[in-house]
């Protein structure tokens, strides 16, 4: 049982990946305890996890990954033999407006984390342990920075971050590292590819113009649209997390990604094409493709990802099971039979952010 006893730490559970991870985790792991430990920032909302707040298997805490007092006293009220890291601040616009919070929780938050750990995990509460313990950092594709068109990320590519946000990520990275390679913490870290699926954030790319496009407002594609991204449907990627905890080897990197590279133009008119199908052209006659706009590029904007997923294929028998358009077809049914979701979280904090930053593009 893989499952026994494990007393699980799960941080920003409250936000797009970790809602479905925790999700997934209970349903898979029925004999698992779960902490979520969230601040509830605007990316986290409790509601993502109605649905099992009332489990018995299941706490919430509301805090700070970066307030050591609490996180310390966490890891000693509960125990905890299993980390899955998943808090951060996460959307790379926003890390260029304002990069101070991404330092704090990105690069803080992990210090933190990690030093409980190292203090419980060495304070002979182990040996008492029913497992060796497992500190799981998520992590992202965008570390080793830009393709050209050719050539995919393994584990091996040098690390080479362009934003605020993928540097923070970076550092992240290689601090839980050096707590591998310095205290022999137990160390995991996966580096995944750019996530679609129920519960995201309408400010990314496909959450963003599905709302959009739904409302008959302005689709904005930066640059020409000819950048390119890796998708993978999020459940897949909760699901290679469950895979790297069970059997992935300790200080090891996994790469995951969701052999599935598109160009964004080629995302957006996808989007719009199905919503067409589904609620019928706009209320003017004309098909959605109609309110793509192409505005002011991103800053920096790395031009491709693509990961080379062999190493979690080969070691541990993963591998998507939602291919794109299986996945993009089921998030926008999703997104349509949500749409309080979509009204709730897009508030006027929400409004606020998309005024500033798509106002003057
Ligand atoms: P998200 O922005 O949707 O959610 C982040 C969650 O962390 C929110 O619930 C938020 O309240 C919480 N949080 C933020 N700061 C916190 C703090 N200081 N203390 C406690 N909680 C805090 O993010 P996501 O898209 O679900 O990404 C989750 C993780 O996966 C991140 O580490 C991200 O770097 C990584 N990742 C994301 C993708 C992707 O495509 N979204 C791909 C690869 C890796
Ligand atoms: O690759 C993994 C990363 O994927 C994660 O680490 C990040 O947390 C996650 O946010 C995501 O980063 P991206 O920058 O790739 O995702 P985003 O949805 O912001 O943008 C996807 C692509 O779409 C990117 O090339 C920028 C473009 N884009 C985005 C927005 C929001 C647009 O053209 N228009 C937009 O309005």
């Amino acid at each position: 049982m893989t499952d026994l006893k494990r007393s699980i730490l799960v941080t920003g559970g409250c936000g797009f990946i970790g809602s479905n991870f925790v999700r997934l985790c209970l349903e898979r792991w029925p004999h698992a305890r779960l902490v979520n430990l969230d601040k509830l920032t605007y990316a986290g909302n409790l509601s993502n996890l109605a649905d099992i707040a009332a489990d018995p298997r299941y706490r919430f805490v509301r805090g700070d990954i970066c307030d050591a007092p609490l996180v310390d006293g966490l890891f000693n009220e509960e125990g905890f033999d299993t980390v899955v890291h998943f808090a951060a601040e996460s959307h790379v616009d926003r890390s260029i407006d304002g990069p101070a919070e991404f330092i704090r929780t990105n690069i803080v938050g992990t210090f933190t984390l990690l030093e409980a750990a190292r203090k419980l995990w060495s304070s002979g509460i182990q040996s008492s342990m029913s497992r060796v313990p497992r500190f799981l950092h998520v992590s992202t594709d965008e570390v080793y920075g830009s393709l050209g068109d050719t050539g995919l990320f393994t584990e091996t590519t040098p690390y080479d971050p362009h934003s605020p946000y993928s540097a923070s990520k970076a550092a992240s990275d290689h601090l839980v590292s050096a707590y591998h390679h310095t205290y022999g913490l137990p160390t995991l870290v996966t580096n995944c590819s750019n996530n679609y699926g129920p519960y995201h954030f309408p400010e990314k790319l496909i959450p963003l113009i599905i709302n959009n496009a739904l409302n008959g407002r302005d689709l904005p594609v930066y640059g020409d649209g000819s950048n390119v991204r890796d998708w993978l449907y999020v459940v897949d990627h909760c699901a290679a997390i469950l895979a790297v905890l069970e059997k992935g080897r300790v200080g090891e990197t996994y790469n995951v990604g969701g052999n599935s590279e598109k160009p964004n133009l080629e995302v957006v008119e996808t989007i719009c094409d199905l919503l067409d199908a589904r609620v019928g052209l706009l209320s003017t006659g004309k098909p959605r493709r109609t309110l793509i706009r192409f505005v002011k590029d991103r800053p920096g904007h790395d031009r491709r990802y693509a990961i080379d997923a062999t190493k979690i294929r080969s070691e541990l028998g993963w591998c998507p099971t939602v291919d794109f358009s299986e996945g993009i077809g089921r998030t926008i049914d999703w997104y349509l039979q949500h749409l309080d979701w979509v009204e709730q979280v897009t508030t006027g904090a929400y409004r606020d952010y998309y005024a500033r930053h798509y106002g003057n593009r």
